[in-house]
């Protein structure tokens, strides 16, 4: 759907330093980038992106890629999805063809939601904007609100007729199914199968991801009603799960980042409030308690955050267990009591920028201490009450994972609370104990686990192949692993070293290199792989080694086949090169470091052919057993037998052979 040569200017444009610190802090380390890694939970950095190679990689999950794999496997779009977003990023022109029927059915659900969705925040925008009903009654309330026309803009507001099907009637008209408006939920049947809209006859919030795509809305009514509810919301569904947006964070990212800390606030209209006042780094948990994904979404961000609660919140107590999650992030938590009466929209309509934050300056608390206090009042002199707010306190340090952080709080709390340091510290130490004898335990069982299943494998391997036929089989089964195995080897050999001269050919002078080698070693003896991304690699290898300026890793990393580039990046960021491999024992980080050891790329003219002859040597071991077999079938058919032991011996030969050539390597 996009020309090869658009494609490649869009993957040189993209440098992938500045497409993945859009949604991840990175701190330079040598020559490389670090930062936390958006793909799985860390505290410690592991995730890492080399500018230089045009890749990143994470040693933590072992996610790994270019540009358009970070964006697609960020996104969780298609690869010609995360192309577009890139090319709009750099302001690459992408000739779109009009979609065939085909194509249309085959772009996934995922796509077409999000397509919907825009839709969706277009009609209701329009609404909002174009029409009487709008104006008069969507405008006027958020005018009334005090919403000012550039913030009404920057978060995309909009409004949905009281009609009550007039948006399916415009969703369906232009051509979207039924099956996505049921599935974003911006439409449900009702009881006589008639399209209706979720959100008739309210004003309307769309929820952005990160990256300022449209994954849900939230709809207030616009009078006062207790029979309804103030807010109607996007369902869960396979583009929107609620625990891991954060309302705002699009609008919040470069100032939360800039400032080093984010504001936590409850609702739509705290955002929208505060960044009408100046403030920018501010986020909503919409109403829930926050979960883990949205944690670690903040976290990708900054270490310090703090919560804004209203004056009078009934709520604060509810939510103070949920912060323990906070603190066991490793986040540093403050806390916010506003005015009574008081909630961050009000109070933000009422001061400017730097009189609100003057006054969060002054008045927030640290965690800890905020909840020490409150609980404190409650707890008065009753001795129960007290010992179960220590317990309560001793929890919430226990889970802090600085030492350092841990022992200022110890120290306070032993103030607040009066009770000596060396107690809390006997009571968290316990319930550290506790915690991690509860881990060890979990560990253990999984590894139980883990190792069953392994031996059940290693079971069948062990039995002599000649004693059943199924033990032969289990053999061709781990000998299939081995040859995908080496073979992999040799893929990555021609992916990292292909366009190096591994010798001269003694006759021409010529060079010859290590792809070249590979593949006449290959066709020779007629090997072919089964996977199709392997021949791909050889074909085109063949095709393109004579290019001008040919670097195989290049070419295959930035490959408009996303499934070779993937591929490619996998074989060029694993951390084991060969060599080291070979150096079995396991070498301290110091002696490394000491020791220059010969890089792959030294020893290549022995360890190409080591992976060519270890391949040959699966191989013939292969042919063999399968030989061994037809020789039991075979039976008295003496002729048969002959030639089949003639077949045996004569690979025989060629085993011992090569062995010798492996033997002389090394
Ligand atoms: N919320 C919700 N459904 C409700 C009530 C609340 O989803 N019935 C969520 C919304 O995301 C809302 C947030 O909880 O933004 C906070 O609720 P609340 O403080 O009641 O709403 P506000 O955003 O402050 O809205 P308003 O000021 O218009 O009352
Ligand atoms: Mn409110």
């Amino acid at each position: 759907m996009i020309d090869p040569l658009t494609v490649s200017r869009i993957m040189d444009a993209a440098r992938i330093e500045e497409v993945v610190s859009d949604y991840v802090t990175l701190r330079r380390r040598g020559a490389n980038l670090i930062g936390l890694c958006p793909f799985h939970d860390e505290k410690t950095g592991s995730f890492t992106v080399s500018p230089a190679k045009g890749i990143f990689k994470c040693f933590g999950c072992g996610k790994g890629g270019n540009a358009v794999h970070f964006i697609m496997e960020y996104e969780q779009v298609s690869y010609y999805e995360a192309l577009k977003l890139l090319a709009k990023k750099y302001n690459i022109e992408v000739q779109e063809r009009e979609l065939t029927d085909e194509e249309k059915n085959a772009q996934n659900d995922r796509e077409s939601m999000f397509m919907l969705n825009d839709f969706a925040r277009k009609f209701f925008m329009e609404q909002l904007y174009g029409t009487e009903e709008g104006q008069n009654v969507g405008m006027a309330y958020f005018r009334e609100r005090g919403f000012r026309d550039d913030m009404i803009r920057k978060f995309q507001l909009g409004y949905c007729p009281e009609r009550r099907d007039a948006f399916s009637k415009a969703a369906l008209s232009a051509g979207y199914k039924t099956t996505y408006l049921e599935k974003t939920g911006l439409s449900y049947a009702n009881d006589h199968g008639q399209m209706t809209d979720r959100f008739h006859g309210r004003v309307i919030f769309p929820v952005h991801t990160l990256s300022g795509k449209v994954v849900a809305f939230g709809g207030r009514i616009l009078k006062k009603d207790n029979k309804i509810a103030k807010y109607v919301n996007s369902p869960e569904s396979e583009i929107y799960h609620k625990s891991n947006e954060l309302y705002g964070i699009f609008f919040a990212k470069q100032a939360i980042v800039k400032q080093d800390c984010c504001y936590l606030v409850e609702g739509y209209t705290d955002v929208i409030s505060m960044h009408q006042a100046g403030i920018e780094n501010v986020v909503a948990s919409s109403g829930t308690s926050l979960t883990t994904g949205q944690i670690r979404l903040l976290h990708r961000f900054t270490e310090n955050i703090t919560i804004l609660y209203d004056g009078d919140s009934a709520g604060i107590k509810a939510s103070l267990r949920g912060i323990d999650m906070l603190l066991e992030e490793g986040l540093n938590i403050k806390v916010l009591l506003l005015p009574d009466g008081e909630d961050p929209d009000s109070f933000a309509r009422k001061n400017n920028a730097s009189d609100f934050i003057a006054y969060i300056q002054q008045h927030q608390v640290d965690f800890i201490r905020f909840k020490t206090n409150l609980l404190l009042q409650d707890a008065g002199n009753d001795p129960i009450k007290r010992s179960q707010l220590i317990q309560d306190i001793v929890r919430s340090i226990s889970v802090i994972p600085s030492n350092i952080v841990r022992q200022v709080y110890i120290k306070d709390c032993s103030n607040l609370l009066d009770i000596d340091e060396q107690t809390l510290i006997h009571a968290i130490n316990n319930l550290k104990i506790e915690k991690k004898e509860k881990d060890f335990q979990k560990q253990k069982s999984e590894e139980a686990r883990q190792s069953m299943a392994a031996n059940e494998t290693d079971k069948s391997k062990e039995k002599p192949a000649e004693d059943i036929p199924e033990a032969l089989q289990a053999t061709t089964l781990t000998t299939a692993n081995k040859f995908e195995a080496e073979a992999r080897n040799i893929i990555q050999a021609l992916v990292r070293y292909g366009e190096k001269e591994l010798y001269t050919q003694p006759e021409t002078g010529a060079p010859v290199s290590v792809g070249e080698y590979i593949i006449h070693e290959l066709e020779t003896d007629g090997i072919v792989f089964d996977n199709p991304l392997y021949m791909q690699i050889i074909d085109e290898f063949k095709a393109h080694c004579h290019d001008e300026g040919f670097v195989a890793e290049n070419f295959y990393k930035f490959h408009v086949n996303n499934k070779i580039s993937q591929l490619a990046i996998d074989l060029i960021a694993e951390k084991y090169t060969l060599s080291r491999i070979h150096y079995k024992q396991a070498i301290s980080e110091n002696v490394k470091r000491a020791v220059k050891i010969p890089t792959d790329a030294d020893r290549l003219f022995e360890l190409i052919p080591r992976l060519i002859y270890e391949l040959k040597i699966l191989l013939i071991k292969d042919r063999q057993n399968q030989l061994t077999l037809q020789l039991k079938q075979a039976g008295h058919d003496m002729s048969t037998v002959a030639s089949l032991m003639a077949q045996y011996e004569q690979l025989t030969q060629i085993r011992l052979q090569l062995s010798k050539e492996l033997g002389r390597l090394s």
